[in-house]
This record gives structure tokens, sequence and C-alpha cells, in this order.
């Protein structure tokens, strides 16, 4: 291996503020949680899918003991799944935790720091797939935004249809109780908190292609579970219509 793709492990992050596991769909759980970047600290969520009495996490954060207990209660962590290019970043806790596989998006990497250009190679996944893998969730599918790093949304059947993403689709109403002072007016003044659009610095930094932004439109689905604020339960293709095609028609 060359110098340069070397993983060169890092201390795993501490617990960050976060909230108890809810039930959104039989057998579909979600954490609101946090995460500091830089002095800022704003909310983040990892969803939870069980099956066949194993559990697999996307978009992982780490728990503390009491809710680590809680999650071993609805059973045994069996797969961590990143769909995101700037998500995962607990991942290797649960690997260390669990030993369970990893599985990421070809084309991403675990990047310490803030710039995924730039930073280390901290932790490498297990298994790098596309839309046409074999996934371990049944029934779910895979969409992928061709982007630099590639970012992914999960689409399962719950609910009558259910995208969990990362940051391709966000649902920030307010700055909530896991937001710090400066992450509430840091991403306030950012235009980072806002409901049902896409999340800002990854549209303005990775400028993802129109048409695959549009094309999440056909995707199928009635819920969102976004990697960042509140769950949107109900209605949610028309709900992030106006967003998607605002960006997507943009020439
Ligand atoms: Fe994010």
């Amino acid at each position: 291996m060359s110098e340069a793709n070397s993983v060169i492990p890092r201390p795993f992050l501490p617990v960050r503020p976060h909230g108890d596991i809810e039930e959104v769909f039989p057998d579909v759980f979600r954490v609101p949680g946090s995460i500091n970047f830089g002095l800022m600290r704003f909310g983040r969520n990892m969803t939870v899918i069980r099956q066949d009495g194993g559990l697999v996490l996307i978009n992982s954060v780490r728990l503390d003991e009491r809710r680590l207990a809680a999650l071993d209660a609805l059973g045994e962590v069996c797969h961590i799944l990143r769909i995101g290019g700037w998500h995962g970043a607990d991942d290797a806790f649960y690997k260390d935790r669990y030993g369970c596989p990893v599985t990421s998006v070809k084309g991403q990497r675990y990047f310490d720091g803030f710039v995924a250009e730039k930073g280390n190679t901290y932790f490498e996944s297990d298994h790098q797939i596309d839309a046409d893998s074999e996934l371990p969730i049944e029934g779910a599918s895979l969409y992928v935004i061709h982007t630099t790093p590639p970012e992914a949304i999960l689409r399962i059947p719950a609910g009558g249809g259910t995208l969990i993403t990362s940051d391709a689709l966000q649902n920030w109403p307010r700055a909530d109780k896991h937001f710090n002072f400066l992450g509430r007016v840091g991403m306030t003044l950012a235009g980072t908190v806002k409901p049902v659009t896409m999340m800002k610095p990854w549209v303005d930094k990775y400028k993802p292609p129109r048409g695959e932004i549009a094309g999440i439109l056909k995707l199928d689905f009635d819920n969102v579970l976004p990697g960042h604020g509140e769950a949107v339960i109900g209605g949610a293709l028309e709900k992030f219509r106006p967003a998607l095609e605002a960006y997507a028609g943009r020439a």
C-alpha cells in the first residue's frame, strides 16, 4: 500500500449529545444526535433497521452506554452502511464494538478533518457498493449521486417508501436542541437551517448533477429520514419537490 493510500487510524470520536432511540416504522428506528464541526455543534441522525433479529446502522452516531444498551436490546448489530460522503464518522467505533462488516459507496473515503480531498484516510470499509450491488437490507435500493465523493440515498419499502439520506435531503425547520450556540448562529447565517431541501454546503461544494437531483423525484417515496433534521412522514415527495425542481431546473 502506498503512503498516500495508507490508513492512519484516529481515536474514536467522543459521545456527543443525542436523544433516545425512536421507532418510526415497525423495525425502523432513528436516533437524533449531533456532531462537532470545529467549534460548532449541530444535529445529525442515525437510522437503524432491524431484520431477522439483526440491526443495520446507517449514518452512525456514537451512543452513550445507556442508549447502547437500548440498541443491544433491539437486536445484534450485524452491519454498518455508509451512504453519505461526509457521514459515517462513528463507523470505526461500531466496527470495533461489534466486529461486523462495514459497507460504503464506491469512491468514498473515510477522511480525517474537514476536507475530503486532503484529510488522512483513518478507516476503510469492508465492501464498496454502487447502485447495482446487493444490499445488506432486504427490499432496499440505492440511488447514487455521482458527486466526488459520491452521495447515496437508500430507499426502503417501509411506510410505503422511505428514503434514508445523509446530505442529499435534509429537514431542519429550526436549529433544535442539538445545536450549540455557535452551531445555531453559524448554520443559520450560512442559510443551512431550512426544511425539506438539500444540504446547502453539500450542494455548493459538489454541485450535484441536476439530472440526478431530478431523479430523486422518481424514487417513489412518501417519507424521508434525513441525516440532518426531523423525519418527514407522509407526503414527503411533494414537500421536497419545490426545492429539487428549483435546483434541477436551473440551467
Ligand atoms: Fe451531513
